[in-house]
Formats: structure tokens, C-alpha cells, sequence
């Protein structure tokens, strides 16, 4: 029989992730919960007005929302009804007291655990997808369990897919992940998730292991992507200051097939709600278990992200005869990459905050980010958004280019040089313009790692 599965959180990780499920299971009932309201309203809304963009999302979610996908706040009703409950609430850096600023906040994360425990009337299989700190799923099952008259299996199951392509990963993913308990209940638990992606995943690509080692792998994953960055970057300064071309370098690079060429992309830094995040937490977990160097080594990848915003800056500062008060300068992009609308912790925003420090004015433009930046903005002096590309351009002293939105090349970008203040400059953050032809037009160009 198909067991129905209930998700609680609606957000980046939790409605495309159910919405894939759906499609492929059509006779499973998923139902997606959250507390945010206006969120689950969103999901919900007649025009499909739905609170994150992904490309090929909403052609999900058309099919499947109202057939056997819905969206809900009635956690108690969703939890009561269902077999399996995934777990994608948000689990970000915390804040406050032992860990601030370093460890998992873990407080919603565990409020979803007593809530499944209050309002279960039967078995449950409970599906870590948040990303979490090892061991996590050991306090997941000490509260379910403790005084319990029904009996609850905690599985790890962690998601890899990457914002802007996430249907694509969803649907062609590279391998999913399902940890369990080495026991008779835990090895049917996984037999179970596993059974929800075999409808269209590949068996030889649903890799099973451990639960502390699903845990582990997950904030490994994105340390190693993230340490790529770092790297590349590390060596983009480097090529700056010897004539050398990063570009080039990560193209060899990337020919050895130790190596491989993903990854390799130098820019402005790794932005998104995740990798610092993760890589904070898995400093935090190496330090709380002695492993002092080991720490040091994972928190280097977050420094050196660090330094390369505010080494844009620099360099685009000392370009501008070593002044930009009171200088126009257009933020081409603000979301943390292309493709989606998500700005958590988007270089962008950093860059906009350092220069108004130095007194710019700044023109905030960029497809699908803007209520994003509106907030994130908020209250930092000297900034304007604008419909588009051309009008915040207009009267700039400079362009910096900081999202790689695939159009940003296609650009009239005779029409910008015109409406620009002299002498016109454009940081191309992400090398992804023609940027021989830009200085032909008569652009003074920066670029990273060149
Ligand atoms: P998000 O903030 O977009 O969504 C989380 C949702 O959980 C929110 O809508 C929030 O209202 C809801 N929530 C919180 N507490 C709740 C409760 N007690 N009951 C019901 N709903 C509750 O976060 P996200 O980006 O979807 O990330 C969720 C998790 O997935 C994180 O651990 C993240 O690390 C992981 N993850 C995210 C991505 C990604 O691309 N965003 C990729 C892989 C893994
Ligand atoms: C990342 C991982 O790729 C996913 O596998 C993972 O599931 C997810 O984090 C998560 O746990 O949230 P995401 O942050 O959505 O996905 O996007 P990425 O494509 O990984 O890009 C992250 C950042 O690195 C972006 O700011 C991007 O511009 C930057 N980047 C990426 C580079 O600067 N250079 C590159 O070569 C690649």
C-alpha cells in the first residue's frame, strides 16, 4: 500500500521537493504544511503566484496541486493522517548564546519534533530533510520516543539540489541519500523512503548508509563545493596580481579529470542560504569534538569568501581615483546567483553595504530579486531600485555586475555607455560579459582574477 507523506516546511527546500514527489508518485496524497501563512497562501493562490522561483516549478505544481499535492496549515490534521513525515523547516546559523554565530539554531527544528509526537495517532516514519548536525536525529528520537505509546524511526535524508536548477536535480539527480537505523524497523524505514524515489530515480543512484553518516555527508558535501569557491577565488587574486588569468587557469585545471571543471568559477563569492551556514556548522562540530586544526582549516573556506567582497570593493574604489562619494554605481543583479529570486546571504548585499559606507549612491536592479533586496536593503542610506537595467545605468559613474542573469550579456550596451557619466567602468564580478568588445564601446573594464 502507498503510504501518504505530510512535509512540514514550505519553503526552498520543502515545496519543489514535494511538488517532484507528487508527480511521480500519483498515488501517494502529499500534503505540505508550514506555519508561515501568507507562505502556505502563496502555494495555494488561484494564479499560482507561488512564493519561490525555479524554472519548471510552476509547471509542477499546475499539474499535480489539487490532484495529490496540497498545501496546508493544519499541522495537526496533515500529521494525524499520514504514515511519513519530512522535516524541512529552517535551521539557520544561530544567533544567540553558546554556538551564536557558529552552531544549527535547532529551536524550530525541535518544536516540529514535539508537535509530530503530540499529534501522531499511530507509527511514523520521520524524515530528516533539513540539513542538520550529526547526531541530530539521536535527539529527534529521544523526544518522539520517550514515553511513547507508538514508535517512530528517524531517517536522514538530505537534499542536494542546487536553487536555480532544482526541478532539474529533483528529477535528474546525481545520487539520493537515505540513512537509517541498522535494525529490523530501520532497515524497512529505508526500504520505504527509498521505495518514493525508485519511481523515477535510478536504484544504482539511492545510496544507503548510516544515519550519523547521511548527516555528516550532507555538511561535507557542501563544505567541498564550497571550499572550490574558495580556492578558485584564492587563486583569482593571485592572477590579478601577476598578469596571470584565472579563467585559463580553471579551464587546465578543470581538464584533469582528478579535478573536473565544475565548481571552478571564480566571482564575487559564494552567497545562498546554505554553504556558510553549513560550513560554520561543521567548524562548530570539529571544535566541539577537539579537532581544533580541522576547524581552523574549514573556517579559512568562509574567510576567504569573506575577503573577496570586500577585495571587489577595494579594487573597484582605488579605480575610481580612490573615491566613489557621491557617485552613481548600478548593482547589475542582487539575487546570490542566477535563476532565482533568493538573496540569503547574496554577495551583492555585502558589496551594496560597503559602498555605502564609502558614500556611493547605488542602483539596485535585477530580475527576480527585487522585494528581496528591499528588504535586505532596508535602511541602508544612499540606495535606489530600479525597473531595469537601463535605468539604473543611467547618469552611473560605474556598473558592477554581480549575478551571472544570462541576458546581462545580450545588453545594449552601446545605449549604456551613452547614458553613462565618463569615464564609464563596468566590474564584470562573474566574467560573464564580452568584456574585449566592452572595452572597444570605450568602457574602462575590471574583471575577477584578470
Ligand atoms: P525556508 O526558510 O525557505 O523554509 C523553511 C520553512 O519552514 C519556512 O516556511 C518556515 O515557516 C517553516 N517552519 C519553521 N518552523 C516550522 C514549524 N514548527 N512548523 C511548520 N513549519 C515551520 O528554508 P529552506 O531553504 O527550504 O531550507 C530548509 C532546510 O533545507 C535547511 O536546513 C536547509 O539547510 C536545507 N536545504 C536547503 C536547500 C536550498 O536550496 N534552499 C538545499 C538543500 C538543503
Ligand atoms: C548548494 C549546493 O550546490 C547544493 O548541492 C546544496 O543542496 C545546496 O547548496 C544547499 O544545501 O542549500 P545553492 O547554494 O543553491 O546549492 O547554489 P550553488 O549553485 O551551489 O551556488 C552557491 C554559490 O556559489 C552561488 O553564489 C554561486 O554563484 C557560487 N558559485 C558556484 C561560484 O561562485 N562559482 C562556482 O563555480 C559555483
Amino acid at each position: 500500500m502507498n503510504k501518504d507523506i505530510v512535509c512540514i516546511g514550505a519553503g526552498y527546500i520543502g515545496g519543489p521537493t514535494m511538488a517532484v514527489i507528487a508527480l511521480k508518485n500519483p498515488g501517494r496524497r502529499v500534503v505540505v504544511v508550514d506555519i508561515n501563512e501568507a507562505r502556505i497562501a502563496a502555494w495555494n493562490s488561484p494564479d499560482f503566484d507561488l512564493p519561490v522561483y525555479e524554472p519548471g516549478l510552476l509547471d509542477v505544481v499546475r499539474q499535480v496541486r489539487g490532484r495529490n499535492l496540497f498545501f496546508s496549515t493544519d499541522i495537526e490534521t496533515a500529521v494525524r493522517e499520514c504514515d511519513i513525515v519530512f522535516v524541512g523547516v529552517n535551521t539557520p546559523t544561530k544567533s544567540f548564546g553558546r554556538g551564536a554565530g557558529m552552531a544549527s539554531d535547532l529551536q524550530y527544528w525541535e518544536a516540529t519534533a514535539r508537535e509530530i509526537k503530540r499529534f501522531a495517532r499511530g507509527d511514523k516514519i520521520v524524515v530528516e530533510k533539513s540539513t542538520l548536525p550529526v547526531r541530530t536525529a539521536a535527539a529527534m528520537e529521544a523526544i518522539l520516543n520517550d514515553h511513547s505509546e507508538h514508535k517512530f524511526t528517524v531517517l536522514s535524508n538530505p537534499e542536494f539540489l542546487a536553487e536555480g536548477t532544482a526541478i532539474r536535480d529533483l528529477l535528474e539527480p546525481d545520487r539520493v541519500l537515505v540513512g537509517g537505523p541498522d535494525d529490523a524497523d530501520g532497515r524497512a524505514a529505508v526500504e520505504e523512503c527509498v521505495s518514493i524515489y525508485a519511481s523515477w530515480v535510478p536504484r544504482e543512484r539511492i545510496l544507503t548508509t548510516g544515519v550519523w553518516s547521511a548527516e555528516l555527508t550532507k555538511l561535507a558535501a557542501n563544505a567541498f563545493l564550497a571550499q572550490r569557491v574558495s580556492s578558485i577565488n584564492a587563486i583569482a587574486g593571485l592572477c590579478e596580481a601577476t598578469g596571470a588569468d584565472v579563467d585559463e587557469v580553471a579551464r587546465v585545471i578543470g581538464a584533469d579529470r582528478r579535478i573536473g571543471p565544475k565548481f571552478l568559477k571564480a566571482g564575487p563569492g559564494f552567497g545562498g542560504s546554505c554553504f556558510k551556514k553549513d560550513v560554520l556548522n561543521l567548524v562548530y562540530l570539529c571544535e566541539s569534538f577537539g579537532l581544533h586544526t580541522a576547524a581552523e582549516y574549514w573556517h579559512g573556506v568562509v574567510k576567504m569568501n569573506e575577503h573577496q567582497q570586500e577585495r571587489i570593493v577595494s579594487r573597484l574604489v582605488k579605480q575610481m581615483f580612490n573615491t566613489v562619494a557621491n557617485k552613481k554605481i548600478a548593482l547589475f543583479g542582487f539575487a546570490f546567483k542566477a535563476d532565482t529570486g533568493d538573496t540569503r546571504e547574496t554577495p551583492s548585499a555585502t558589496v551594496a553595504k560597503l559602498l555605502a559606507e564609502e558614500h556611493a549612491r547605488i542602483a539596485v536592479t535585477d530580475p527576480k530579486a527585487i522585494p528581496n533586496a528591499r528588504r535586505d536593503l532596508e535602511g541602508v542610506p544612499g540606495v535606489e531600485f530600479c525597473d531595469g537595467e537601463y535605468e539604473a545605468a543611467a547618469g552611473a559613474d560605474a556598473i558592477v555586475l554581480m549575478t551571472d542573469w544570462r541576458h546581462y550579456k545580450d545588453l545594449d550596451w552601446n545605449r549604456i555607455f551613452e547614458s553613462m557619466r565618463k569615464p564609464a567602468l563596468v566590474f564584470d564580478t562573474r566574467n560573464c560579459l564580452d568584456q574585449a568588445r566592452l572595452r572597444e564601446i570605450g568602457f574602462r573594464v575590471l574583471a575577477i582574477g584578470k
